[in-house]
């Protein structure tokens, strides 16, 4: 049976006594479970001796107009899924457990601006500090051995690596290969509000993504012209509204400029609207 425990006294004297001596693997989500949080899932069990789904839909990353009230929430069918795959704990605290009060003054954790500053930081004002100060706190509660993160938020988890440097916490950051539909759509909980032509539609982030790959794995090296290629599909969808693509060092969020080097992993990233909702992607390029 899958523990629930919705607040950090309860959760921590339940480790104390299970988890001695065995080793704790964390996975963050936000809920509405699909096969991406899956595949993370999978692995932390496979690997650890007992795992930690955390499920907090959390309000400091979310900007004002975004969706955190509708976000999807079905905590009976993650619970469910979570038990099956042999999840040990589920850690679903409230707002007030975990003392975020946006009406406070509060210590929060600021990741590297040049971090933040670009990508989907650049269009979500804030929301990476929400990230980095939840992370945090997920990994003071639970003191985690690993925790497993998604490659398809690439942004989240170089600032999660980079925090974790910084702050010399002693937690294993390991990521996990994206999870797609067979359209190549990039799973995700936002999925939800899209209807089944608008999912047709968004996959072409994914082909565009692998246009470019293919196009260097022929020895194009060139920014300007992947970027082209890309751009190129994506024009063939005109229900995907470009917000961003840009090719980035997947370890340090930088801009690749020119040419890309053969030995620095290089990221294509994407960001979109498809009616309203806002989808990401992305691929490395140059390291299989
Ligand atoms: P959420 O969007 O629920 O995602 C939880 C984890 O699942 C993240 O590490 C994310 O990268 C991973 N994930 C999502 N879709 C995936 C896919 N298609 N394939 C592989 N992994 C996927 O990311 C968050 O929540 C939050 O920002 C959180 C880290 C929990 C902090 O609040």
């Amino acid at each position: 049976m899958v523990q629930v425990f919705r607040t950090i006294a309860g959760l921590q004297t339940y480790l104390r006594q299970a988890g001695w001596g065995k080793t704790v693997g964390l996975v963050p989500t936000m809920g509405a479970l699909h096969a991406g949080h899956g595949s993370l899932l999978k692995r932390a069990v496979a690997e650890m001796d007992l795992v930690v789904l955390s499920i907090f839909i959390n309000p400091l990353q979310f900007g004002p107009g975004e969706d955190w009230e509708q976000y999807p929430r079905d905590f009976d069918g993650d619970r469910q899924w979570a038990e099956s795959l042999g999840v040990a704990v589920i850690f679903a605290p409230t707002v007030t457990d975990l003392e975020l009060n946006s009406n406070v003054d509060q210590t929060t954790v600021l990741p590297p601006p040049a971090m933040t500053e670009v990508l989907c930081g650049a269009h979500r004002p804030g929301h990476f500090q929400g990230v980095a100060t939840i992370v945090t706190k997920l990994f003071t509660i639970v003191c985690p051995d690993v925790a497993y993160f998604g490659a398809k938020d690439a942004q989240q988890l170089a600032i999660v690596r980079r925090l974790v440097q910084d702050l010399n916490l002693t937690v294993t950051i390991r990521s996990c290969a994206t999870v797609r539909e067979a359209s190549g759509l990039a799973m995700s909980s936002r999925n939800q509000y899209l209807s089944d032509q608008e999912k047709q539609q968004a996959a072409v982030l994914y082909r565009s993504l692998q246009a470019a790959q293919e196009q260097y794995h022929q020895g194009d090296r060139q920014v300007s012209s992947l970027l082209t290629i890309a751009q190129d599909i994506l024009a063939t969808e005109p229900a995907v509204k470009l917000q961003y693509l840009e090719l980035v060092q997947r370890d340090t969020l930088q801009p690749v400029v020119e040419k890309i080097p053969d030995q620095i992993p290089a990221l294509m990233a994407i960001a979109a609207y498809v009616g309203s909702t806002r989808l990401i992607d992305n691929l490395v390029l140059n390291h299989r």
